[in-house]
């Protein structure tokens, strides 16, 4: 399928979510539903969900090491060894994965290749490891915002971040940082997948979904905020009343929190199954988080079955005479 007709569908797909946010603001039934059963609902897919997708990770045969290295072993005591790029011990893999998670190391590290006069050429690639990170650090800035809605009193390290992410105090209510860094982070990767060729080739519906997605709840995020308020007391009622177990209907949220709270369920549903699981799959990724001691110590498949080895001795014992006339050495005359 042409990538112009997977964006358009990943389009549609959002646009009805929008449908049905419409019908949850137009029918108080819906709206009910909206907001007194399906929070519920959608958590337990997402923490359901989440538990299979780690235990069917988790169950999955590792019989060998298999991380992917690029740095000196650790063998001979005067070799030096690089304990990150290729872990010897437990320490080395959480350091490495440390970097990975923290600061995607290995897209820092991410090189263009290119031809220059007949000659391949290296060059270095940081926009993905730049924009990737501050897509990722942006969403958690914005998820850990909106903690003011589910706490009472609100943390003060929620505060604090508020204070800290608007205190460039551009507008009332303040323009937040994070809100403009998500957004150059999404247009940036969405470009990315749809501009070059090579990555728009691999490009999937999941990936523009998922893009389009997370922009359309930043979007209508925004329009609350700053164009079109919302009720922000009805909605902490609401909010507190979800985490308290007594979930109470608010009078008249409008149109466009229910949209932004129909693409947020969306979102959270869709998360164990897609590939936005990989916050998870990252910290069980054998490549990554495995050390490597294959020269060590001796890896053997557990469940192998049984195989009838022919041993050097055997061949020896076997083939001696044929050997000898053929003029091969042997180790036993
Ligand atoms: C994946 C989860 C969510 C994401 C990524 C998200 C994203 C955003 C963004 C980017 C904004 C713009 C302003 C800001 O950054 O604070 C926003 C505003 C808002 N969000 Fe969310 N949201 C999420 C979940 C929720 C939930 C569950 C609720 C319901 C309590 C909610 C209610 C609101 C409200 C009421 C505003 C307007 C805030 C204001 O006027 O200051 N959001 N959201």
């Amino acid at each position: 399928m042409k990538s112009r007709q997977t964006i358009v569908i990943a389009l549609l797909a959002v646009s009805a979510i929008a449908l049905a946010a419409a019908a949850a603001a137009a029918s108080k039934t819906a709206g009910l539903v909206l907001t007194l059963v399906a929070p519920y609902l959608v958590l337990a897919v997402f923490l359901l969900g989440m538990v299979y997708r780690v235990i069917r990770w988790a169950k999955a045969p590792v019989p060998f090491r298999i991380p992917t290295t690029c740095g000196q072993e650790k063998s001979l005591p005067w070799i030096q060894n690089n304990p990150v790029e290729n872990p010897a011990g437990p320490l080395g893999a959480i350091g490495r994965m440390a970097g990975e998670v923290f600061l995607f190391r290995s897209l820092f590290r991410n090189a263009q290749t290119e031809i220059v006069d007949g000659r391949q050429v290296f060059g270095s690639a940081k926009g993905l490891w730049f924009f990737g990170l501050m897509f990722h650090v942006s969403l958690l800035a914005v998820a850990l915002r909106h903690l003011r809605f589910f706490t009472e009193p609100v943390v003060p390290f929620v505060t604090g971040l508020s204070a800290l992410d608007g205190f460039l105090e551009i507008g009332v209510p303040a323009l937040y940082i994070s809100d403009m860094t998500l957004l150059a982070g999404l247009a940036f990767l969405f470009l990315r997948r749809a501009v070059l060729p090579q990555v728009r080739y691999i490009s999937l519906f999941a990936d523009y979904f998922a893009l389009i997605l997370i922009a359309a709840v930043a979007a209508t995020g925004l329009l609350m905020r700053h164009f079109f308020p919302v009720d922000l007391n009805a909605v902490k009622t609401l909010a507190m009343g979800w985490v308290t177990f007594a979930p109470v209907a608010p009078v008249d949220a409008g149109f466009l929190f229910y949209l932004h709270l129909c693409l947020v369920f969306v979102l959270i549903a869709w998360l164990p199954f897609g590939k936005l699981s990989h916050m998870a799959g990252i910290f069980l990724s054998p490549t990554r988080n495995l050390i490597n001691n294959s020269r060590r110590r001796r890896h053997l498949n557990a469940w192998n079955a049984p195989v009838k080895v022919h041993s050097y001795e055997e061949y020896e014992d076997e083939f001696r005479n044929k050997m000898k006339a053929a003029g091969l050495p042997v180790e036993k005359e």
